[in-house]
């Protein structure tokens, strides 16, 4: 059955306290409409659309770059939820199948869960995602008739007796496309809120001789975020699951609750992650490689028996090869490592290439800015560059070329040579002795004078 996503993301967020729209905030390192979207993924949608109101703009640009193919429908006054999936009908238009809403500020939702909703589609026309609440609160009240669902009832329309049932709307709801717009028409403003609810369909559709039914789920994947503080915990419980997901993929984390991942992190089998490390987004680590304590890597590939840190930094587009060692306080950006390569202390390498077997001195530096332009840094196999080389970009160091140490490399060395950039050493024999006599002597005088 082709499918369709219809991720509803146009409420202000307004307990948010921000100027960020709040499906912005990210959690795990991505958005938090893209969350939604990774789950409805596992139906592997045809078209997804995401309905966008407040911070449009924004929300509009920061779905582009996260997939191109995401269509935007705006929905410029939040009448109701019924409404807002109203406005991804021209979206699809001309697509048949079952369209799937979810909530933008819902991450949790699991796609086995999204799976199962679809399987009960084959008996009912309408399929909601319910839940047992602990505290069911303000949420809609699914009134249920041995299986099939009747209707829901929004809290605040709701009597006494149906604020007593316990199973509850997450929101999600999934129906034929075609059915899903013709049902929501139907649909009228007229009740305690004054707003289009999407729960109305349910009514309507039993009403057309349509069934219904709710599919149940653990409330924790229903969690919603409104606020700050429920933003922290959802990041405290995606961690956790990550930890947990790494550590039965058979990666080692010394102290997993100081360790924290993205969305999209692959850390391979075996691999072992030290303490205190963060994953920013688009981190790849092969198996058997090391990661020590205090690194930070993001949109990096960290390949077989590598080790990172402690204490390094590997930023967008940093490759390393099989068995490449970075040692502390080193920066990688934008550079291919070569297996074998080692770069061990206190260097920046960035927009450059390195040649396998190549060891970088300490206090290396690949000058790849000029103020205006970056510029590449070309270093061959087996070369040897010294501590404290400069290397001005655009520059190349041949195979099994040396620098010495503390040169400022201008321009290319060919391969086999060395290059040295330095002022030449020069000894004065008994110059020094000399200035420490006058220096003290001096220090003598102005103590005598002050007394
Ligand atoms: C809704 C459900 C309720 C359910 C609860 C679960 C309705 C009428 N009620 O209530 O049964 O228990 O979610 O959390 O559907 N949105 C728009 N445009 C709008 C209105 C809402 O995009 O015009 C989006 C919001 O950004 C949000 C989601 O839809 O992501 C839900 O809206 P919200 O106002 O939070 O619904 P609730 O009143 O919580
Ligand atoms: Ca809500």
């Amino acid at each position: 059955m082709p499918t369709a996503l219809i991720v509803l993301a146009a409420g202000q967020g307004t307990r948010m306290n921000s100027d960020l729209p709040k499906v912005l905030h990210p959690l795990g390192g991505a958005p938090l409409f893209v969350h939604a979207l990774l789950a409805g993924g596992a139906l592997t949608p045809e078209r997804s659309v995401l309905v966008v109101g407040h911070g449009a703009e924004a929300t509009a640009k920061a779905a582009a770059d996260f997939d191109p193919d995401l269509i935007i429908a705006e929905q410029s006054e939040q009448l109701g939820t019924a409404h807002a999936v109203a406005q991804a009908r021209t979206a699809l238009a001309g697509f048949s199948g079952d369209a799937v809403v979810l909530y933008g500020d819902t991450p949790f939702i699991r796609p086995e869960t999204l799976e199962a909703m679809q399987a009960a589609r084959a008996n009912h026309a309408v399929v909601v995602l319910g839940f047992q609440a602990a505290d069911p609160g303000r949420y809609g009240r699914l009134v249920m008739a041995g299986d099939r669902l009747e209707r829901i009832v929004e809290y605040k329309d709701a009597s006494h007796e149906e604020r007593a049932i316990s199973i509850c709307n997450s929101g999600v709801i999934c129906a034929d496309a075609e059915t899903l717009f013709d049902l929501i028409d139907a649909v009228s403003n007229d009740n305690a809120a004054g707003e289009y609810y999407l729960t109305d369909i349910i009514a309507i559709a039993n009403a057309r001789g349509l069934s219904a039914t709710a599919v149940t789920c653990d409330e924790a994947e229903t969690m919603g975020i409104n606020t700050r503080t429920e933003l922290a915990r959802a990041e405290a419980v995606f961690q956790q699951a990550k930890r947990a997901e790494a550590l039965e993929n058979g990666v080692t984390l010394i102290a997993p609750e100081t360790v924290f991942f993205s969305y999209d992190s692959y850390i391979g089998r075996d691999a072992v992650v030290e303490p205190n490390v963060i994953f920013a987004p688009g981190v790849t680590v092969e198996t058997g490689a090391r990661i020590r304590a205090f690194s930070h890597l993001e949109g990096c590939h960290v390949s077989r028996g590598a080790t990172v840190g402690p204490y390094a930094r590997l930023r967008p587009g940093a490759e390393l090869a099989e068995d490449v060692h970075v040692g502390n306080f080193v920066e990688i950006k934008n550079a291919t490592l070569d297996a074998g390569a080692k770069v061990n202390h206190l260097s920046y390498i960035g927009d450059a290439s390195v040649g396998e077997a190549t060891n970088i001195g300490a206090g290396t530096i690949t000058c790849n800015y000029d103020g205006v332009f970056k510029h590449h840094t070309e270093i061959g196999a087996r070369a040897f560059i010294g501590s404290n080389t400069m290397l001005v970009a655009p520059v190349r160091v041949g195979d099994e070329a040396m620098t010495a140490s503390g040169s400022v490399i201008t321009g290319d060395v060919p391969d086999g040579a060395i290059a040295i950039a330095r002022a030449k050493q020069v000894n004065k024999p008994g110059l020094a002795r000399k200035l420490f006599d006058k220096l003290r002597a001096e220090k003598a005088r102005k103590q005598q004078k002050a007394e």
